[in-house]
């Protein structure tokens, strides 16, 4: 898979911060990194419109498990389809600690957007009390599999992993290469113990990235990108992150 370096810009930025972010971006990508944003729902509109012609894919932060419905709050994948989403996020650990949402909604979610065509982010990662036991491998394999439940391997060969512990999520004390390549490992293993060994998953990294950490996530953990928070908010850095992952890809 071509690198991806995705923003997850959380609740920030009304259209016209949103605009400018994507007018800056959009002169600088390169060719060799899949560039994505996660707007708030808001911003989607904008952002595809600032972004139209250029390679910067759009992407909805959350879905829900119906098409449409009395879901006062939710949005529907087909609705983040219509509005020009091409990824969208599902688990993220702001809602599954957050907001409550358990590992068997999570699944109700990922499956809605799999009956689309668009590509979901499975976020999956260890809080810290599981860190700090050394419990690095039971979160995952956990949500892993209740997520997983019940899938076919072409709807899984469809996925995008994101290992995202929490402990380093907004912290600014990213996870180790050893400790991303020990995720991802575990990762591969739930899925070839489900799926056998063709079926291969890309797995991106998040969790404080920014310029000078995101090569070890990519060249040296041999990750499939980044998802990234707080360090893709300015446009600059974003734009720093895109020209680090794509010098440690070139040939
Ligand atoms: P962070 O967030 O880069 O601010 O740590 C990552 C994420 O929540 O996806």
């Amino acid at each position: 898979m071509t690198p991806m370096v995705a923003a997850n810009w959380k609740m920030y930025k009304g259209e016209p911060e949103a605009v400018a972010w994507t007018e800056e971006v959009c002169q600088h990508l390169v060719p060799g990194v899949q560039a994505v944003v996660f707007p708030p729902a808001t911003a989607l509109t904008a952002v595809r419109q600032a972004a139209a012609g250029r390679p910067l894919a759009l992407g909805g932060q959350n879905a829900f498990y119906e098409p449409e419905g009395a879901y006062t709050g939710e949005i529907s994948p087909q609705m983040l389809w219509a509005a020009g989403c091409r990824y969208v996020l599902v688990g993220h650990s702001e809602r599954r600690y957050i907001f409550g949402e358990t590992d068997r909604e999570v699944a109700l979610r990922l499956r809605a957007v799999l009956s689309t065509e668009l590509t979901p982010m499975l976020c999956v990662g260890e809080q810290i009390e599981d860190y700090d036991r050394g419990d690095y491998h039971g979160a995952i394999q956990r949500q892993m599999g209740v997520a997983l439940k019940g899938l076919e391997a072409e709807e899984v060969s469809r996925l995008i992993v994101a290992y995202e512990p929490v402990w380093a999520i907004g912290t600014g004390r990213a996870a180790t290469v050893v400790e991303a390549e020990r995720a991802a490992d575990i990762i591969r293993q739930v899925i070839r113990r489900l799926y056998g060994s063709d079926l291969e998953v890309p797995i991106v990294y998040g969790g404080s990235v920014v310029a000078e950490n995101v090569r070890s996530f990519v060249e040296v953990a041999h990750l499939d990108g980044v998802l990234v928070g707080s360090g893709s908010l300015d446009a600059g850095a974003f734009r720093a992150l895109v020209a680090e992952v794509s010098g440690a890809r070139a040939p």
